[in-house]
């Protein structure tokens, strides 16, 4: 039978058995967020979305076809949030974190990002992301800082086979020459640009270099490339970043050809990307945006960060070890409305009692058969068994469900210190 309503093209839900991995990966990325000093920040889902086209840059694909834009009651344009950079961006300006000259800020977040992409394996319209931005430091540093943290990610997770590109987009000034060589490139072979890339042509010439169109591959690969036409200032910026990755260990490849599908990187740029994924391999990807605080109304701040798509790694720990779901200790099956209260009471007072316990009350009633059935299938170490004998003689039965031990009779008072010395000895 299909449900009445089913949930928005290119939107999953998370079910109990996927959950597991979930809150693993979560754990994994808070624990190395919080060893290298990174503090959390809580942002909202929906922002203005002007903040959106003056961030992202109005020639991107998220902008000028990905975001979920509407108008509220009283009138405003609003989007849901595509990526979490220019929301962090607009509150660490609105809540004074950014000051000239003041201390640096080490921040992360996560949370639920929309984009009306095409959906498919490891794309959705509705995904995951945890990222981390960091305001107010112009040196490479940070930059390496945040790929050997995303590296520590990626081994504490047991992932391999990651690989990870680095490119430098260089100084504005930089990339206004760029531009212009670049310009004259496509405008000389305007001929064969799609049509995506004639409006690009127009609107922002660097967003050609970022066309998924498989068409227009060998115009982009023959174009000329941003590193040829580096400043000093920039390639030394580059350099020491490489550096530190070799010192750390890090293993990389320059790609010249990596731009990132947002407008507000300069310097560094980076991405991991693993071939287990299909098309969609692409896991993490960030990199400077030292104009964006200041474009956005704050003082001039250096700014880099990272993001990396929750599903997309989910799936890839999945593939190699799914992480099983925690299940309860122990499963009571009671029979008969007097053992059902009596066991009612006595979980609640074990409960109180023993905080680390994990007790599932049988539901719905059902023969002992049945009951003993749910109990096995809820992954239990124990049932607790209670009849209405039990429950005169003030005692419960406690059956192993994964060893052949004798079933033992426990006076309820003795349950707690009984089940406090199973878990000494790692039975439950
Ligand atoms: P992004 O490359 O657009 O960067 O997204 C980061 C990651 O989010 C991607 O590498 C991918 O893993 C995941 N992702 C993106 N779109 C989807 C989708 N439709 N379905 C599933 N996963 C997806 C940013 O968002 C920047 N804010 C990163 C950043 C932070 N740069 C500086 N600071």
């Amino acid at each position: 039978m299909s449900a009445k309503f089913q949930s928005v093209r290119g939107m999953r839900d998370v079910l109990p058995d996927e959950v597991a991995t979930w809150q693993h990966v979560e754990q994994v990325v808070r624990d190395v967020l919080s060893a290298y000093a990174y503090k959390e920040v809580r942002l909202p889902v929906v922002e203005v979305a002007e903040l959106f086209t003056h961030a992202i840059g109005d020639a991107t694909d998220v902008v000028s076809k990905e975001m979920y834009t509407f108008a509220d009651r009283s009138g405003e344009q609003l989007s849901l949030r595509p990526e979490g950079t220019a929301g962090c961006v607009r509150a660490v300006i609105q809540n004074g974190l950014v000051h000239r000259g003041g201390p640096g800020h080490k921040l992360w977040y996560q949370g639920p990002m929309f984009r009306y992409e095409k959906p498919q394996r490891g794309r959705y319209r509705c995904f995951n992301q945890i990222g981390a931005e960091v305001y107010g430091f112009p040196g490479p540093g940070v930059d390496a800082e945040l790929v050997c943290l995303c590296a520590r990610i990626w081994r504490l997770l047991g992932l391999e086979g990651i690989r990870l590109e680095v490119n430098t987009l260089a100084t504005r000034d930089t990339r206004d020459t760029y531009r212009a060589v670049l310009l004259d490139y496509f405008q000389a072979n305007a001929d064969q640009l799609d049509a995506d890339s004639q409006v690009r042509l127009e609107k922002n010439v660097l967003r050609i270099l970022d066309s998924k169109n498989p068409e227009m591959r060998d115009l982009i690969e023959q174009a000329p490339a941003l590193i040829d036409y580096l400043d000093t200032e920039s390639e030394q910026h580059f350099g020491q970043f490489c550096e530190l990755l070799d010192t750390a260990g890090v293993a990389y490849t320059v790609n010249p050809r990596l731009v990132r599908g947002l407008d507000y990187y300069s310097r560094t740029v980076f991405e991991f990307i693993t071939e287990s994924l299909g098309a969609q391999g692409t896991i993490c990807g960030g990199g400077r945006y030292d104009y964006l605080v200041e474009q956005q109304g704050g003082p001039p701040t250096p700014a880099v960060g990272f993001s990396m798509g929750l599903e997309r790694i989910v799936e890839l720990v999945s593939l190699k070890t799914p992480v099983s779901g925690v299940q309860p200790h122990v499963y009571v099956v009671a029979r008969g409305e007097v053992a059902v209260s009596a066991a009612f009471g006595l979980c609640e007072r074990l409960r109180d009692e023993l905080p680390w316990l994990r007790i599932e009350q049988n539901a719905g009633g059902g023969s002992f058969k049945a009951q003993f059935k749910r109990a096995d299938r809820s992954g239990a170490s124990f049932a607790m068994v209670i009849g209405e004998g039990e429950v005169q003689q003030q005692l419960v039965s406690l059956k192993s469900l994964r060893t052949d031990d004798e079933q033992a009779q426990v006076a309820m008072d003795a349950l707690s210190k009984e089940l406090n010395t199973l878990r000494a000895q790692s039975r439950l």
